[in-house]
């Protein structure tokens, strides 16, 4: 038993040596060749870092929730980044006027509430921003695909929805009347040609003002949350 006892130890050190030796040459293959670690300097991209920046807008898939504090203001720039966003992200189920009345909801997926709804105008932006990170009931998180800044950028843009659905046209300035009665009426499906990474005014199918579902960027920004 004791002679026995001491063997399995050895036999396991053997086995071990010549396991570790075996790796060691894969290792001296794979690992010792010519290459820039992190940090090093590098001759080939011109900022002379080897290390990479991510892609701006890149969304960190380890942590995407890390949250942004709501704007204080409501600029045009956001509510058209937010136009674009929406249409991308939330349009399939809440319909491009926000009537939950999407392509999706057309063919039986559970239809979410109307954003002209009373209930809806009052849930705050950060009800609106936390739906899109954790997701609520059918709704999934959109978390992993909509950048915290661009979530409240899709609440200002919600606002405006919800603006735009409560005015009547005989209420519009002649100027404002004059913009809706020139804009072009878009296809049904029009919006989906956006590319999802398009940068902010790269949109080819909506301009500001030509979507009669929302109000032109000027008359938003002194709109509040
Ligand atoms: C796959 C379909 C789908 C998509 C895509 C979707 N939603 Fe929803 N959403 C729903 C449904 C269904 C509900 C109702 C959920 C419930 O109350 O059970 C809902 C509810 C909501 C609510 C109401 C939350 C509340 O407090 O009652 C908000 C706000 C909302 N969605 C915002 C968004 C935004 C913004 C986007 C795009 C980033 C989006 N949704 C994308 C299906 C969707």
């Amino acid at each position: 038993m004791g002679s026995g006892g001491r063997a399995q130890p050895c036999l396991f050190l053997a086995v071990l040596a010549v396991s570790l030796s075996l790796g060691g040459c894969k290792r001296a293959n794979m690992y010792s060749q010519a290459k820039s670690d992190n940090w090093d300097r590098s001759n080939f991209f011109p900022n002379g870092q080897t290390m990479r920046l991510p892609v701006a807008g890149t969304v960190p898939r380890a942590e995407p929730n890390v949250p942004v504090a709501q704007p204080a203001v409501i600029t045009a720039e956001m509510v058209e980044r937010g136009h674009q966003r929406y249409n991308i992200f939330c349009t399939p189920c809440h319909g491009r006027a926000g009537d939950g009345q999407g392509i999706i909801v057309q063919r039986g997926f559970p239809q979410p509430p109307d954003f002209a709804s009373d209930q809806m105008r009052r849930i705050s932006a950060q009800t609106i921003y936390d739906t899109i990170t954790y997701g609520r009931g059918a709704m999934y998180s959109h978390a992993d695909r909509v950048a915290p800044a661009d979530r409240w950028a899709i609440a200002s843009y919600i606002r405006a929805l919800q603006l735009s659905r409560g005015v009547a046209v005989a209420s519009l300035a002649p100027a404002e009347r004059a913009k809706l009665d020139n804009a072009p009426v878009e296809p049904p499906e029009a919006n989906s040609v956006v590319q999802p990474d398009a940068p902010i005014g790269a949109t080819t199918a909506t301009a500001p003002g030509t979507n009669r579902n929302s109000l032109p960027p000027a008359t938003m920004s002194g709109g509040g949350q």
